[in-house]
């Protein structure tokens, strides 16, 4: 051990320390300042532990604390708190440059020390001062944005309520970019998630995980993991008391697989320790013997005669045909047709934030609450899931907040297992898994294989006929079962009149990770196919790619590849929009080409149309006047950072026509909220946006009965202060 003095957001602070510790860890850990996060595995790729030490931007987890001797350092919290917040953090919320907020600290600290340097930067000077920090969900542009707006806050040039009022005043609530809510918390890091909560006498636990991809378990020895330091006890499949199945679409995902694994990463038994470390470590001690099965990574192998069954069930998890009038005829008769094939490759949503996840009991014996804190966007789905696995009634979710999901949290990948060892162990336990494991361990978009399509048309253009089959990869695990190549199908036409479809999608379980939702959720991978032999097909004709698409869109009234009848389709006026930049890039490419040279440059277009919700989807939401005549919505509507907080309280205030300070929202917490369905597919704003409104009205025209906007009024009229939709 080692003694250093060092200055912490200007605290003077004697600290003893390992030769290896980290400043991350002094920080996290042992001062609690958990407002600078860890996203990589300490590799230095991510930049969201960057904290200021003697006025330069460091990666805290790389930086020894016994090297900072005598050290300056400044850690988000020591900028400012949402009452007396830095022009950064102003900034920061001010220009949109926060969603998520989990980059949000390293990203404020690396423009503070730019700033501090240089408060009139350019912007590639922003960019190479941020070259170190990552953003999954901005895209970078409101963070330089953020950074502008703080050098012009800081040059005095403006002021942020000068800013802010330029902004909002007078533009009413919908489609003006208010401050998020909570989002001064994420500037000055005082937003608490998953991996940020602490609380008495917890336990962390980590998971001895399968090495492969597909097995019999022959045995499981914990002997030598039970003696390791710091270790409470091992939680078997036998101690969960549950179906020990997760269920979504299918019960077939094992919280603790008993006698098979399907895929790497399956977990097999979990060791829960008083520290994250001594937990790891016990979970690398556990010794699995396995008797190997063959492993089908493609739909292909998973198909082929003789293949192995993962489940017991056939490897052939679903087939969905789509017809629409006769493409076969069609095709015979058309005057032009193009035939390819694709595949696609499994994509990883990559949030910042690993896949953490916190239980603990709330009371006393059989009548105990299991509370899980975790990252759901469907915490009243995932809390049913939960209850049935690990066989406890009374579970109540809570989403934390939540770094980035962009699709991977419509799967539970770590509460259950926590909340099963709440249970046996009877203390909190936190699990907190690496980077490197969450992407193992975590659903992906799936991959489509086989993707045979032809499209035909007439001499004329005009699209006559598409035959389509693809195979996705389901991956070891239904997680959202056929919902992806579901919605393939159902958006199948893209952006087009096809008036003759056949198609068949065929859903496959092999042994790779699980296929889940990612942004887009399946109609991007036909859509890729469709729109590269939307290109052949206008090469083929002569025709114009753009204006090949744009004379063959679909039109009110006219019907799509399921039978739904068009009601609006603006695509050929979004063509026409972009017909003049498409023209100046096609002019500057031929005239790049014609230089000659071995480098050419070609214009590609790509078109989407994209269909929310789905069938028999449904959301409930409430609103309540409270007596101080603020009102409150209630749904539980996930904010994973793409603004649902935002949307809720700016549709709530335009419709009830109050100040967004007069909303509060409740949305967290499975025991103060009703299902409003999950944060994916874009759904929200139309769904939970859509309900709300019509709840809001319905407390509307309450108010006007009562002839007063207040608790006591309606109070007075004999009337509900809480309505529900
Ligand atoms: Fe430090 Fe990623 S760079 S945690
Ligand atoms: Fe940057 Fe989410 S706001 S990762």
């Amino acid at each position: 051990m080692q003694k250093v003095t060092l200055t912490i957001n200007g605290v003077k602070r004697e600290v003893m320390v390992e030769p290896d510790k980290v400043l991350l860890d002094l920080l996290r850990d042992d001062l609690d300042l958990t407002g600078t996060k860890q996203s990589c595995d300490r590799k230095g790729q991510c930049g969201a532990c960057t904290v200021i030490v003697n006025g330069e931007a460091v990666r805290s987890c790389l930086k020894k604390v016994k090297d900072l001797e005598g050290a300056d350092v400044i850690s988000v919290e020591g900028l400012g708190t949402p009452d007396n917040p830095h022009l950064i953090q102003e900034a920061f919320v001010l220009a949109q440059g926060i969603q998520c907020g989990y980059c949000t600290p390293g990203m404020i600290m690396a423009s503070k020390a730019l700033l501090d340097k240089n408060p009139n930067p350019s912007v590639a000077e922003i960019k190479k001062a941020l070259s170190r920090n990552m953003c999954r969900c901005t895209g970078y542009k409101k963070i330089i944005d953020s950074v502008m707006l703080a050098g012009k806050f800081i040059r005095k040039e403006t002021t942020p309520e000068e800013y802010h009022r330029s902004l909002v005043a007078g533009r009413g609530m919908v489609g003006v970019s208010h401050p998020r809510p909570w989002s001064m918390e994420k500037a000055c890091g005082l937003a608490k998630f998953t991996g940020d909560i602490k609380m008495k006498v917890m336990l962390e636990l980590a998971v001895a995980r399968s090495t492969e991809f597909h097995a019999m378990i022959k045995s499981v020895d914990t002997s030598a993991a039970e003696k390791m330091p710091g270790v409470v006890g091992i939680l078997t499949p036998q101690d969960i008391k549950g179906t020990n199945i997760i269920r979504y679409a299918d019960p077939d995902q094992p919280v603790l697989c008993e006698d098979k694994v399907r895929t790497l990463g399956d977990p097999i038994v979990a060791v829960v320790a008083e520290t994250r470390e001594q937990a790891r470590a016990a979970a690398a001690a556990v010794k699995v013997t396995y008797d190997p099965l063959p492993v089908m990574m493609t739909p292909d192998e998973a198909l082929a005669p003789g293949a192995p069954q993962i489940h017991n069930r056939p490897n052939l998890f679903f087939t969905q045909p789509l017809i629409k009038g006769d493409a076969d005829k069609a095709l015979a008769t058309a005057a032009a047709v193009v035939e390819a094939e694709f595949s696609t490759q499994c994509i990883h949503q990559a949030p910042l934030e690993p896949e953490t996840s916190l239980a603990y009991l709330d009371g006393e014996g059989n009548k105990a609450q299991l509370v899980v804190v975790g990252r759901s966007i469907d915490i009243h789905v995932h809390a049913a899931q939960i209850a049935e696995a690990v066989g406890w009634e009374n579970v109540r979710y809570q989403e934390a907040y939540a770094g980035g999901q962009f699709g991977i949290k419509m799967g539970i990948i770590t509460e259950a297992v926590t909340a099963a060892a709440a249970l046996k162990f009877k203390r909190p336990v936190r699990c907190v898994p690496d980077m490197s494991e969450s992407m193992i361990i975590t659903n992906k978009r799936h991959a489509y294989y086989n993707m045979k399509l032809k499209l035909a048309a007439d001499a004329k253009g005009k699209l006559t006929a598409l035959l389509y089959n693809f195979d996705a990869d389901k991956g070891a695990y239904s997680i959202l079962g056929a919902l992806m190549p579901h919605r393939s199908l159902q958006m199948l036409q893209n952006c087009y009149d096809i008036p003759n479809i056949k198609a068949l999608a065929r859903t496959v379980y092999t042994n790779n990770a699980p296929g889940g939702a990612a942004r887009g959720a399946g109609p991007p991978q036909t859509i890729y196919g469709l729109e590269i032999a939307m290109n052949m097909l206008a090469e083929k004709l002569g025709m114009d790619p753009l204006e090949f698409r744009r004379m063959n869109s679909l039109k009110e009234g006219q019907k799509q590849a399921t039978g739904q009848v068009t009601r609006e389709w603006p695509f050929p006026e979004l063509c026409d929009d972009i017909k003049p930049e498409y023209e100046r890039a096609r002019k500057e490419a031929a005239e790049f080409n014609k230089k000659g040279g071995p480098v050419k440059r070609g214009v590609g277009i790509g078109c989407c149309s994209f269909g929310i919700i789905w069938a028999g989807d449904i959301c409930e939401m409430a609103v309540e006047v409270n007596p101080d005549d603020s009102v409150t919505v209630y749904g539980a509507v996930a904010e994973p950072g793409e603004g649902n907080d935002a949307l809720l309280s700016q549709i709530a205030a335009h419709v009830l026509e109050l100040p967004l300070d007069k909303i509060r929202l409740s949305t967290r917490d499975t025991d103060k909220t009703w299902a409003a369905g999950p944060s994916a597919g874009s759904r929200q704003t139309w769904a939970s946006g859509g309900t709300l409104v019509d709840a809001c009205e319905k407390l509307k025209a309450a108010w006007k009965e009562a002839s007063s906007k207040t608790y006591q009024a309606l109070k007075k009229a004999g009337k509900p202060t809480f309505y529900r939709v």
